[in-house]
């Protein structure tokens, strides 16, 4: 077992690392980070592969400088346009003729329930069973060593383009590292900011991040519905920019500093000074009217959330709350307007459940990288405990997509 554990989150503002360690005890720990502004990355996806390449050496540096530690091998996300959610059913008649379930009888009723036609230019990413009904019985989470003749599965099914994943791969290539795996970045950013209990009631994780706004609910333990809206703050921050007739540089800066998503929150007097484009005069403006701008967008980007929630008649299925997390949950009442969109309690998610955390490390930025270490930790085991076969399933469909990536390059 390599003793190291490196996450890489190529993200569209801010590309990030994270070096954790297994202790003397066998646990994970964090011994290093680092961080380079985004190049070469749009909305979630590599558009320049060789500006993506040195940002992602940059930050891979910066992490092993602090580390005191060189990196080889890395577990990366994968977000963006191209990611497609199913919910599947497989069904299998148990083999054994003493009806006992065996992990032959859960690999085939998996095996089953993957089953589904996709384009040849799409890969599965993941396969994760949401649950188990034995002759009828449903709400059964492991099924080995039960009795039964007919056994369903429900399971979460994750497809990706290969393009993504293909130009991921080669991007750390180039940078000398190799890929362990490519994790669905909601999936990991749940391991580092929901609960289990948030989880088995429902809720639903929105990761905003620059370029893309992330959605995944869990219910009953279990990944329910993944999305991706291809929208983040980079579009508050355009926004800003046009209407204000103002360079973007200062436009995410009045953003960051001055920016509210609930204009009534902001005193109608207040104003700012908003520097002119190209040498041009600079203006004055309300606080207000500039809140104004941003909650409209923001308004666009939940109410996109909510409706495709109700469309798939799901809107009930998070009585646990709204996390939202990654850069832009830091924006001044984001939270209490996804509470009065979609209508439950919403906190702000930062990293969590990691030794060696430290205070650069909580920002909501650094929920995918940090959850990437989370992910693997919790598949070895070695953060807390999860349904064993479930590991050895994720894991399996983790290798193969691998294989399949890795042969174009190797
Ligand atoms: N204090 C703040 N207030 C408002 N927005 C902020 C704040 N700090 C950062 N942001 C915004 O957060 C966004 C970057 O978030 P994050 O670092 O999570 O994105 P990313 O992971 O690089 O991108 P993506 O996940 O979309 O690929 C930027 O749009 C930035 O302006
Ligand atoms: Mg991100």
């Amino acid at each position: 077992m390599d003793d190291l554990v490196v996450s890489l989150d190529i993200g569209s503002t801010t590309i990030r690392v994270v070096i954790a360690e297994y202790d003397s005890s066998g646990k994970l720990q964090i011994v290093g980070w680092g961080s380079a502004p985004s190049k070469g990355v749009r909305v979630g996806v590599i558009t320049n592969m060789e500006d993506a390449i040195s940002a992602v050496s940059e930050a891979v540096n910066a992490a092993e400088q602090m580390a005191g530690r060189t990196v080889t091998h890395i577990y990366t996300g994968i977000a963006g346009g191209s990611i497609e959610c199913y919910n599947s059913r497989g069904v299998v008649a148990v083999e054994n003729s003493g009806r006992e379930i065996t992990q032959k009888d859960v690999d085939r009723v998996l095996e089953a329930a993957r089953a589904i036609v996709i384009p040849l230019d799409r890969q599965i990413l993941h396969v994760i069973p949401q649950e188990y009904t034995i002759d009828g019985q449903r709400g059964i989470t492991d099924p080995i060593n039960m009795i039964g003749v007919r056994l369903e599965a429900e399971v979460h099914i994750i497809t990706c383009s290969l393009t993504s994943t293909d130009n991921i791969v080669k991007c750390v290539n180039r940078g000398n590292y190799f890929v362990n795996e490519i994790v669905l970045e909601s999936l990991a950013v749940s391991e580092s900011v929901l609960t289990k209990d948030e989880k088995e009631l429902g809720v639903l994780l929105i990761d905003i991040g620059g370029g893309t706004t992330d959605v995944l609910l869990h219910y009953g333990g279990a990944p329910y519905y993944t999305n991706v809206v291809p929208m983040g703050g980079d579009i508050f921050t355009s926004d800003i920019s046009k209407v204000l007739n103002t360079p973007l540089i200062s436009a995410e800066n009045i953003k960051v500093i001055e920016g509210c998503c609930v204009a009534s929150y902001i005193d109608p007097e207040t104003e700012i000074v908003i520097p002119g484009i190209a040498g041009r005069k600079h203006k004055h403006i309300t606080k207000r009217y500039l809140a104004e701008i941003i909650e409209a967008r923001a308004c666009e980007m939940f109410n996109l959330i909510a409706n495709e929630l109700k469309q798939k008649g799901y809107s009930n299925k998070f009585p646990g709350g709204v996390v939202l997390t990654g850069g832009s949950s830091l924006m001044l009442g984001i939270a209490d307007l996804a509470t009065e969109i979609l209508h439950v309690q919403t906190r702000i998610g930062r990293p969590q459940g990691v030794a060696g955390l430290t205070e650069e490390l909580r920002h909501p930025g650094f929920s995918t990288a940090v959850g990437l270490v989370s992910y693997t930790g919790i598949k070895n085991g070695h953060l807390n405990n999860r349904g064993k076969k479930g590991k050895e399933k994720e894991k399996k469909s983790g290798e193969s997509l691998l294989k399949r990536v890795f042969k174009h390059f190797i």
